[in-house]
């Protein structure tokens, strides 16, 4: 049996992928979902969301993004949902500038984008009116990463969860203590009570693998270079959607995004906080995130503020996602996503059934193992 830790989007997609290939799993959280997949605002942006730096993440990202749309059509089916049900839509990203600084950097990613082959479009301030009729009037241009999708987390994490449920995987509701070694390596895990007391849940499980997928709480577990990065969220409601994409820019230095949903819900994200495991929601990131969003689409202040929440991304050293051997025989690590766990899952699901070989060695753990 493999015993998943962690009952976020990648523990729950890689759960779900390993029970359809046929190997007996159970999950274990004490309460799933309510990590960073509760806060993330679910962007599958691996082209408007890269940088210079991380080609390599951009690759993970792009073949990631490649099998989203059947992951979703699959996923919905198997959760017996219509196929809107997870809010999937594929209607790219904007990236906007205000001065003509931001325009040099947008022309320079462009040339970095197409070096790699990858499509995108420059736009002239009129045309991004043109596509998005509530941006300022202050934006000079931009660039459209058409092939930019996203999809609401909280909905693919129910689906998930329904799916499981389906496939008769045990939910396990309580907290991991331990994971229990012998001399064979990890054979399992110790548990302790979930938040709300939980139970009834056995003391230990055993297992032949152990997936860890307990996000910034990972390093509790387990020797892995994980660390908590914090990210604060709001959620705004209006009767109907205000953008028809992803619209992001940058505001004072600061990116800030703005994720229309179909039922009017437009999230605005987010904050990078290094706080530790601190999630308070501050006046100070809701400041921000409304001030620098209004920079964007001055139309946000009129919409109802729903929610503020905060989510602890795991953070590496590389910003790239631990995904492979753990460096204990029967220990599987599927962690580390930062910025990218929605995004990644279904490529981690993948690697961890080994449909995907090729992109193994650029998220192997034992790369830091020196
Ligand atoms: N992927 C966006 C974020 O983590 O804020």
């Amino acid at each position: 049996m493999d015993v998943i830790v962690g009952g976020g989007v990648v523990g729950l997609s890689a759960a779900w992928r390993l029970a359809r290939s046929g190997r007996p799993v159970t999950v274990v959280d004490p309460a799933p979902v309510s990590g960073a997949t509760h806060a993330a605002a679910g962007m599958l942006a691996p082209v408007s969301e890269v940088t210079f730096t991380e080609e390599p993440l951009l690759r993970l990202g792009a073949a990631s993004l490649a099998r989203w749309p059947a992951f979703a059509a699959e996923l919905a089916a198997e959760a017996g949902l219509g196929s809107g049900a997870l809010d999937y839509r594929a209607d790219g990203t904007l990236d906007v500038a205000f001065g003509a600084d931001d325009l040099a950097a947008l022309e320079e990613t462009a040339a970095f984008m197409e070096k790699l082959g990858l499509r995108v479009e420059r736009l002239s301030g009129r045309e991004c009116r043109r596509l998005e009729p509530m941006l300022a009037p202050s934006v000079r241009g931009g660039l459209l990463a058409p092939g930019d999708a996203w999809v609401d987390p909280r909905r693919v994490a129910a689906a998930l969860l329904a799916a499981l449920e389906r496939l008769g995987v045990p939910m396990v509701r309580a907290r991991v203590r331990e994971l229990l070694r012998g001399d064979e390596g990890v054979q399992g895990v110790r548990l302790g009570p979930g938040e709300a007391g939980g139970g009834p849940y056995p003391e230990e499980l055993r297992a032949e693998r152990v997936v860890l997928a307990a996000g910034a709480w990972s390093g509790a577990l387990a020797e892995v270079p994980v660390r908590p990065v914090k990210g604060q969220i709001l959620r705004l409601r209006s009767p109907r959607p205000l953008l028809g994409r992803c619209v992001r820019g940058m505001v004072h230095g600061l990116p800030v995004y703005l994720v229309p949903r179909g039922d009017g819900e437009l999230v605005v994200g987010a904050t990078q906080e290094e706080l530790g495991f601190d999630t308070r929601v501050t006046a100070g990131g809701v400041y921000e995130l409304l001030r620098d969003a209004r920079e964007l689409v001055p139309g946000v202040t009129e919409l109802e503020l729903a929610e503020v929440v905060a989510g602890l991304r795991p953070g590496t050293p590389d910003n790239l996602p631990l995904i492979g051997p753990g460096g204990e025989p029967g220990l599987l690590l599927a962690t580390g996503h930062h910025r990218g766990g929605v995004l990644l899952a279904p490529l981690t699901a993948a690697l961890l059934t080994g449909e995907e070989e090729e992109l193994a060695p650029l998220c192997a753990p034992g790369r830091f193992a020196a």
